[in-house]
């Protein structure tokens, strides 16, 4: 199949039944009943804040005797919220007692012990498609296995997709955190279903701190403000909307896209802020959605990490993109915007509104200009290159049946079988029409390059030519990532350290419609072979 074909369906489909450009409601089919927030009057609620979990006790170390770990319970919930204050309330499925889920945060090295308890309802409100594996009617309908994402966890703590379980039952799940700081988040991992546990509510954040950090003088306490932005469809009368394909029995939609952009789970808030230094830490809780955030105003926004923690010295930006699960840590220097109002947007949307009071205030936090140690993985330490497809499934009337990771559904044998303490290089070879943001559990890696190249010929006769020169990331992605932009035709070079724990893991699509359609694989990390 051509290039020309491939854009031509994909155009056609894009405009037929799914998706419509442009700010509007984002769907041609739209229910009738869906809500336009541009009705609402915007800026009317002050930004929440998740709280910060406090332990409730002390459990054992698993992996040191006689070391007290704090210990978290935490209850996932079906709960109602407000996302806006003329709308009734929003029924969603959460963390304890509000979307997001309270934040947890612990001291590299230290961790935590999590009892992840599940107190849903045994009925799910949004539409499960049956077709897929691991959702069959066979299974119970609500399930949940929390992941903590970009956690370095041993394996029986990591929320593997299968391992699952129903209303009433928990999991214990050991987090020792022996990672550098950032922002991490948690979120429902479950087979077949995890898009819509997510979309419900399914996912809070987890702060990992450390002494270098701390010695930087960023930012801090209600300076820094931590934002999970996600979008959803919502009706008329404020409830979640998901949609679903024509075919009834086959409910399953490629993505989704909302126009209700939430910040921290609500619709347009305000955050009133002093004209000083604050540390903006945002988390894309999307779906599907890619956002390009920006002040309106056009002022510089100092990028100082990303997924996995400081960027080896602040970068300046304009625009900042996030694609799902990617996470940017900015320092925003509100102090020459004193009596102002400013929108965090991106692209055409509102996002959020600053105001900034007029009174001057001390601001002790002169942005270092160096953050942490550069390191770059040398390519040559790698001990295997894997080269690794990103396809799209067609059926015979050249419709979209889902994407694939190597051509590979979920349930065939492992391929991917790195040995701990190695590293290797992974070529994701995208031969899709679409970015997929691809994410590895337990490790940590930077991004060689981006590279384009023949997707004919590659199709055609397996053979990859470059057509481009290599791209080195972008200088807000040059830092330790685990979730990566894979963009079309193009080749991602990533460069990963197997380190942490033998066992197995997945890595997959972070778009959640694809994921939970077979854009996902297990990986097991071999232990390494004793040294004579
Ligand atoms: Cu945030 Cu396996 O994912
Ligand atoms: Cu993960
Ligand atoms: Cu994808």
């Amino acid at each position: 199949m051509t290039d020309l074909f491939r854009s031509t369906r994909r155009t056609f489909l894009k405009t037929s039944s799914l998706i419509v450009a442009g700010t509007g409601l984002g769907w041609a089919e739209a229910p009738s009943d869906a809500l336009d927030p541009s009705t609402l009057t915007p800026f009317v609620d002050p930004l929440p804040i998740p709280r910060v979990l406090t332990p409730s006790g002390k459990r054992a170390n698993p992996e040191h005797h006689g070391e007290q770990l704090p210990f978290y319970r935490v209850s996932m919930r079906e709960i109602s919220q407000k996302v806006h204050r003329d709308l009734p309330a929003t029924r969603m499925w959460s963390f304890e007692d509000s979307f997001p889920g309270p934040t947890l945060e612990v001291q590299s090295g230290q961790g935590a012990i999590v009892e992840w308890a599940n107190a849903l309802p045994i009925r799910h409100f949004l539409p499960i498609d049956h077709t897929l594996h691991g959702a069959e009617k066979s299974v119970p309908e609500v399930r949940s296995v929390i992941h903590l994402h970009g956690g370095r966890t041993p394996p029986d703590s990591d929320g593997y997709p299968e391992n699952w379980v129903v209303p009433g039952k928990s999991q214990n799940c050991f987090y020792p955190a022996k990672q550098d700081a950032a922002l991490l988040f948690y979120h429902d991992h479950t087979m077949g279903i995890n898009r819509l546990n997510i979309y419900a509510g399914m996912q809070g954040l987890f702060i990992v701190r450390d002494p270098l950090e701390a010695s930087l003088n960023l930012p801090s306490g209600k300076y820094e403000i931590p934002m999970l932005i996600c979008d959803r469809m919502l009706r008329k009368d404020g409830q979640l909307s998901y949609p679903v394909s024509e075919h009834p029995d086959r409910p399953w939609v490629p993505e989704v896209f909302g126009n209700a952009m939430l910040v921290n789970g609500k619709l347009l808030p305000y955050h009133e802020v002093e004209p000083r230094k604050y540390r903006l830490r945002i988390m894309n809780g999307s779906n599907a959605r890619f956002y390009r955030f920006s002040l309106e105003n056009k002022k510089p926004l100092s990028v100082i990490g990303d997924d996995q923690g400081l960027l080896s010295a602040p970068v300046t930006v304009q625009k900042i993109p996030l694609a799902p699960a990617e996470r940017t840590d900015l320092v925003v220097d509100f102090s020459d915007m004193a009596g102002t109002h400013v929108k965090l947007i991106s692209d055409s949307f509102d996002i959020l509104e600053f105001r900034v009071s007029a009174k001057a205030a001390g601001d002790a936090s002169p942005l270092p200009s160096t953050l942490r140690p550069p390191l770059r993985l040398d390519p040559a330490t790698a001990v295997t290159t894997r080269r690794l497809t990103l396809d799209e499934r067609m059926d015979d009337i050249q419709r979209s049946m889902g994407m694939l990771l190597n051509n590979t559904p979920w349930h065939m044998p492992i391929t991917e079988k790195p040995t701990l303490g190695t590293t290797e290089i992974w070529e994701l070879v995208n031969l899709t029409d679409d970015s997929h943001p691809i994410h590895l559990h337990l490790v940590r890696f930077q991004i060689l390059d981006r590279r384009r190249f023949d997707q004919f010929e590659y199709q055609t006769k397996g053979t990859l030519r470059y057509t481009g020169a290599a791209i080195p990331p972008e200088s807000h992605e040059a830092g330790w990532k685990d979730t990566v932009r894979a963009d079309p035709a193009m080749v991602t070079r990533i460069i990963i350290p197997f380190e942490g724990y033998a066992g197995r893991y997945v890595w997959h699509c972070h778009i959640l419609e694809h994921e939970d359609n077979e854009m996902m694989r297990p990986f097991e990390v071999l232990a390494a072979p004793e040294k004579a």
